[in-house]
Formats: structure tokens, sequence, C-alpha cells
């Protein structure tokens, strides 16, 4: 499908998917109820979990939500790319869009295609990560047909997501600015390239219940789930000493240069990366989980990175992905 295939399709109020630099998006004109329904619709999204809105650049936010010095300061460090602000939405953007509520997620992506639509356009573009609901974002073309099966839209072909994880979503409503969900750029990179005060939340604890949290609707408790349990550790030595058995279990591993005891020699193991590094786990941990889980064994079994800031994102992810903690 071609990028002006795409255009013509979302002019019309349609849906189809397309790629960023984070993860594919499920993407719609932000302005037609038509496509903002289709997109709840596909993904099996709860009504009261809002949608977020891509545009090129600051200026074209101007039209939709209401911009401030700290947005205008924090896009020019980092947009195009996977920083989403919450602003004061204008009424151009429905209700539907932001599930009643008066602020927009919005955010320019970096990936050239999703640019050369949004070029095409005279839109804003809603798009939500292209998996349904609760389940594992896609990272590539195949991982959308994976999640999406026979009904899945158009998919415009960009390759694999270089970040492989979603934006960070910073809350710009309020001062000091907040940030509502981990993602490739951390509190301490933001700090440090714009002299702005991030707070973040500190605690990564599950809330009781799968509810949307009323400041950061889609922080669910139960998000980027594998159909197969996922036993989380709190580390690896945890999970080295802990009865797994070749037959029941697999196990997930943040770097293939960890030494391995032999009570996880016999084992079979996925690693998320060669190098440890954030950015290389980050990129291939939502791929790793989808092939994990198509072995189907009844656990797969993977630990929490150290408590350091560039890790919260990473961590975050996989306490959401978890159905039991060890
Ligand atoms: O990287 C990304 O952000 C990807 C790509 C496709 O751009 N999109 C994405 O969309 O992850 P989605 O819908 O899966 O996640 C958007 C997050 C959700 O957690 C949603 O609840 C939150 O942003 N959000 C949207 N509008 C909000 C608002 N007005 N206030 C607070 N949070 C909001
Ligand atoms: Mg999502």
């Amino acid at each position: 499908m071609s990028v002006e295939v795409c255009a013509s399709c979302l002019s019309n109020g349609d849906v189809c998917v397309l790629p960023t630099e984070t993860v594919y998006g499920l993407a719609g004109s932000a302005i037609s109820s038509n496509a903002i329904k289709k997109i709840y619709k596909i993904k099996g999204r709860p009504p009261n979990n809002p949608l977020i809105v891509h545009v090129l650049d600051h200026e074209s936010a101007f039209d939709f939500c209401h911009t401030n010095n700290v947005s205008k300061i924090l896009a020019d460090a980092f947009w195009p790319g996977p920083l989403t602000f919450i602003l004061p939405k204008k009424d151009i953007i429905s209700n539907s869009v932001t599930a009643g509520l008066d602020t927009v997620a919005v955010r320019s992506p970096a990936h050239p295609l999703f640019r050369k639509v949004l070029e095409k356009v005279e839109f804003p573009i809603a798009a939500p990560s292209a998996n349904l609901s609760t389940q594992i974002s896609p990272t590539s073309k195949r991982d959308v047909l994976d999640a999406m099966g026979k009904n899945c839209p158009y998919i415009l072909d960009g390759g694999t997501c270089n970040f492989g994880i979603e934006s960070t979503v910073i809350d710009l409503t309020d001062s000091p600015v907040k940030i509502l969900r981990h993602g490739p750029i951390s509190a301490s990179e933001i700090e440090s390239k714009t002299g702005i005060k991030v707070n973040f939340p500190d605690s990564q604890e599950k809330s009781p219940t799968n509810e949307p949290q009323l400041n950061s609707p889609g922080q669910m408790s139960k998000h980027y789930a594998p159909t197969t349990p996922l036993r989380l550790f709190k580390s690896f030595d945890d999970l080295s000493n802990f009865h797994l058995n070749k037959k029941n279990d697999l196990i997930i591993l943040p770097s293939n240069k960890t030494n391995l005891p032999v009570s996880l020699q016999k084992v079979q193991i996925f690693y998320l990366s060669k190098t440890g590094e954030f950015r290389d786990i980050a990129q291939n941990l939502f791929r790793v989980l989808r092939e994990a889980d198509k072995i189907r064994k009844n656990f797969i079994n993977t630990h929490l990175l150290p408590e350091e800031e560039k890790y919260s994102a990473i961590n975050d992810k996989l306490i959401r992905a978890s159905s039991i903690n060890i």
C-alpha cells in the first residue's frame, strides 16, 4: 500500500495502519467521527481510554490544542520523536477522541512514511498502537497481521520500528510537568536537555483493578500481556533459584552475555539483546514477547532490570505484562 492510497483512505473517514518510530499505529482522521468509532471498535478499546493525535510539528498543533512555552521548548528539543504531550484541547477535537477529557495527547512522529501521509492530509491523525486492547503492541507489519488477523485494515509497511516501545507521555497541564507513561525519553534526559523539571511516578506497583487511572487513563495494570502467563522475578538470582523445567517453561533474559547456572541450561531461552543496553532491549521487547508466546509453554519467565531510571520503561511494561510476580 502506498502513501497516496493511505492518505486518500484517511481522507474518506476510513482507517489504515501506519508505521511510527515507536510502534505501528491504527490511524484515522482525528476530526472524523466515523474514523474514531472504527478505531475504538477494531481495537476493542474501552471508550474511557483516549487516543493520541499525530501532527507534523508544533505549529500544526495550534489548531486543535493550547500549546505553551514549555511545549515549544520540548518540541524544539524532542520533535519529531517519541514524546507525547498532554495539553488542553480545542473544540475541533471531539470528546470521543479524548474520552471526554478536556485535554488531548499530541505528538509529532519521526517515521518518514507517517510524515509523508501527514503532509498529504489536512487534518491531525489519531493513531493508538495497532494492537487489540491489553495485548502486545506491534513493531513490524507481521506483528500487526498477527495482532489483527483477518479483519486487519491496510498496512503501510515501514519496516521494523526503531524504538520498539511507545512514546513517553508527559502531562504539560501542570507545573512541574509530569511523566504519565515511561518510554524511550526519560525524565533525566528531558531535564538535562531543556532544564525543565519533571516529576515521574516512582511506584510501579500494579493497581488492584484493571480500571484506567484517572489522570493517566491508558495506564491499566494489565497491558502488553502475552497469552502465556508471564512469571516476573525480582532479579536474575531469584529466577535462577526457582525450579524451572524444560517441558513447561521458557525464559526471556535481557542479554545473551549472561552466565547461565546449570539449573537454567536445559530450558529454552530468548534474549532481548546482545548488549544489555536499554535501547536494544526496548527495540526487541515486544517482538520477543510475541515469539515466546507462540511456543505455547505453560510459563514465560523473566526478571526485572535494575531499579534505575533508564530501565523504568522496560520494567513498567514487564510489570503490566506479568501475571505472576515472584
Ligand atoms: O508511541 C506511541 O505513542 C504510539 C504511536 C502509534 O504513536 N501510540 C500509542 O497510543 O501508544 P496508545 O493509544 O496506545 O497510547 C496512548 C496513551 C494511552 O495510555 C492513553 O491513555 C494516553 O496516551 N492518553 C491519551 N490521551 C490522554 C489524555 N488526554 N490525558 C492523559 N493520557 C492520555
Ligand atoms: Mg497502546
